[in-house]
């Protein structure tokens, strides 16, 4: 069942979620640390939360800007590209959440960047630290052939609910929520501490809609498949149910041991049952003091309507693309993505594209374009760029996804080619969206204090091998390869078919950069599977591991069988394909095992206290 679009409900553009006097008290707070008024401690606390994080380098920061559902308009990518060329490395990151994530921002650059992004909407207040995270929805919501309903104003109307809400950004721990409409889980509720899976009901003649409900998922130290709490939770109910799940964890959960409070180890310290106990006990007290409603009516939310086709600009031509790029390269420090523009590529350049970065929209006629960005690096100018394509191909937004992709929606059929053109020129061209050769990186030690190995060079040399030894046919099965460089797995690598989790082995009193291939993982209908070890294997084999793998599935998968449910399958196959990878004897080794792609020197992992529980 699909719900109907109907003009008159079209979604009016969004509100900002900003607020300047929250920036006045940044700067505030910042001048009485600077002036030692508080401590590091007290205002490491108080900036996680609003987004600003330390990173290895010392001295500069890390910014996570919030970007709700991941919908980001031309206004908002045109303040990212300001942001990241004026105070950053001329490049971010999409992150698995749907945030954009800036490195190498100065403290006192944080105000004018703060102050530029909230001109455009954009707030960072619970963009990290012990607050109700970015409420995060699938990057199909309204255009999606097979959703139920589209989850966007669901998901910002609990997004406004949490932002400054007294409780949101003072909990034990983070809490994330996410929104999924499809039949396919794009955006893994299970994972999340509420999980929102759009549902329809016949009741009384008319049809309902709602949601089941799932609690307390997560990754890192437990993973943790979240669990039903409500089967059909009617959306007038909505804010009122996670008012409540929020009012418990704040009141129970664990203050004093940061490894163990997020609220999947409440739930289980308490017991499923216990925990729904109290839930239903708040949320009834939350009902009786006059629940918090839906701007809208829960059964008939404001829908997308098609972009008026008149008025819309002019795209920026080729030559104008590559003069623009190469006036404002991506700068170091570290090694900047390469930005590869193709100039007019072939027609089977074209084609390989539509097959696998393109699919139609609920809507006849329009098509969903997803960009698939190298390691989820993006660069200012290709920023800009992706406003004015919107504006020019599409409905002058796009939505941020959880894979590093950027998705332009609303696009004629008919400008496919024209838009391909350009995103070719702008070196957003790339095919294989979702294949093996599209990985999903973290940040890792290139910049983030936690990491054990780097991410990005890593993924770019997978990358490269998929695409130049199993080429088509690789690129068109979809076949998610995460890699993070530590435990946490903030590339949510636990959930990829092939997961890859940093690590270190001693050969000969020196240090080798390994990964831990976990196989296996994925978000389905019956809940998050994690993968499971298949093998340790260095680094610099792992491009021919990924390879290994990847022909494995392409050969022996069964009709429709997806990679995650396959590798669970074939472990001991996979295990055996792997061995011979792992062993790696001092006589063997070359000084290129003992360096990390991507970087020039011998690796010497080296954790630093890290912020992620502040
Ligand atoms: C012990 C510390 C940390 C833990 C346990 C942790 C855990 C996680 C987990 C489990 C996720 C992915 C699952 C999800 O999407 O919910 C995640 C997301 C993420 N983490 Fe971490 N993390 C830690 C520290 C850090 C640090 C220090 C950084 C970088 C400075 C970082 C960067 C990210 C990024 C970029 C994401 C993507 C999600 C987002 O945008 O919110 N994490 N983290
Ligand atoms: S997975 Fe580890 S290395 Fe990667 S960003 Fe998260 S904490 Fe850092």
């Amino acid at each position: 069942m699909t719900a109907p679009t109907d003009p008159s409900r079209a979604a009016p553009p969004r509100a900002t979620f900003a607020d300047e006097r929250e920036i006045d008290a940044f700067v505030e707070t910042l001048g009485r640390f600077e002036r030692r008024e508080i401590d590091a401690e007290a205002w490491r606390a108080y900036r996680v939360v609003r987004g600003a994080y330390s990173q290895r380098q010392d001295g500069c920061h890390m910014l996570r800007i919030k970007l709700p559902q991941g919908a980001t308009g031309a206004a908002q990518l045109r303040a990212l590209a300001d942001v990241a060329g004026r105070f950053s490395r001329r490049y971010g990151h999409v992150t698995t959440r749907q945030n954009f994530q800036l490195h190498f921002v100065r403290p006192s650059d944080l105000e004018p960047a703060l102050r530029r992004l909230a001109e455009a909407g954009i707030t960072t207040s619970g963009a990290g630290g012990n607050a109700v995270r970015n409420v995060v929805a699938c990057p199909l919501a309204g255009v999606s052939p097979d959703e139920a309903f589209d989850v966007t104003p669901y998901a910002e109307a609990v997004t406004r609910h949490f932002l400054r809400h007294p409780l949101a950004n003072a909990l034990p721990r983070k809490f994330k929520i996410a929104f999924e409409g499809c039949a396919r889980d794009h955006v893994a509720t299970a994972i999340h501490d509420l999980g929102f899976r759009a549902r329809l009901r016949s009741a009384g003649g008319r049809t309902v809609r709602g949601f089941a409900v799932t609690v307390a998922g997560g990754t890192a130290s437990l993973c943790t498949s979240g669990t039903p709490l409500a089967e059909f939770l009617p959306a007038a109910d909505l804010l009122a149910l996670a008012e409540a799940v929020i009012r418990v964890f704040h009141a129970r959960g664990d203050r004093v041991n940061k490894q163990r409070n997020r609220l999947k180890f409440l739930v289980r310290e308490l017991g499923f049952d216990a925990f729904r106990a109290l839930v239903e006990e708040q949320l009834a007290k939350v009902l009786a003091e006059g629940p918090p409603r839906l701007p809208f009516d829960p059964d008939a939310a404001p829908v997308e309507v098609p972009p008026a086709p008149q008025g819309r600009p002019e795209p920026p031509t080729v030559a104008e693309i590559v003069a623009r790029l190469a006036a404002a390269p991506p700068r170091g420090p570290g090694e900047p993505p390469a930005v590869v523009p193709v100039r007019h590529p072939p027609p089977e350049a074209l084609a390989a594209f539509v097959a696998t970065n393109v699919r139609a929209q609920r809507q006849a006629g329009f098509s969903a374009v997803t960009v698939s960005l190298p390691q989820g690096d993006v660069t200012a100018v290709q920023l800009e760029l992706l406003a004015e394509l919107s504006l020019a191909h599409g409905d002058g937004a796009v939505r941020f996804a959880s894979d590093g992709h950027v998705v332009l929606r609303w696009v004629p059929a008919g400008e496919v080619p024209a838009l391909f053109e350009r995103l070719a020129a702008a070196g957003l061209g790339r095919d294989g969206a979702g294949s093996a050769a599209d990985v999903v990186a973290c940040p890792g030690a290139d910049v983030c204090r936690l990491a054990v190995t780097r991410t990005r060079g890593l993924a770019r040399l997978v990358d490269e091998r998929v695409r130049e030894r199993l080429g088509a046919a690789a690129l068109g099965a979809a076949l998610p390869v995460h890699v993070s460089g530590c435990p946490n797995g903030c590339s949510q690598h636990h959930l990829g078919a092939i997961g890859l989790q940093g690590s270190a082995r001693k050969l000969g009193g020196r240090a080798v950069p390994q990964y831990f291939v976990l196989v296996g993982g994925g978000a389905g209908e019956g809940g998050a599977a994690f993968g499971k070890l298949a093998g340790k294997v260095p680094a610099r084999r792992i491009p021919e591991a990924v390879e290994r793998l990847a022909a494995l599935y392409l050969a022996e998968r069964r009709e429709g069988e997806a990679a995650g449910p396959f590798f669970a399958r074939a472990l001991e196959r996979v295990k055996a394909a792997l061995h011979p990878l792992e062993q790696l004897r001092l006589e063997d080794a070359s000084p290129e095992d003992f360096v990390e792609p991507g970087a020039s020197e011998d690796f010497s992992p080296e954790t630093q206290a890290g912020e992620c529980a502040a």
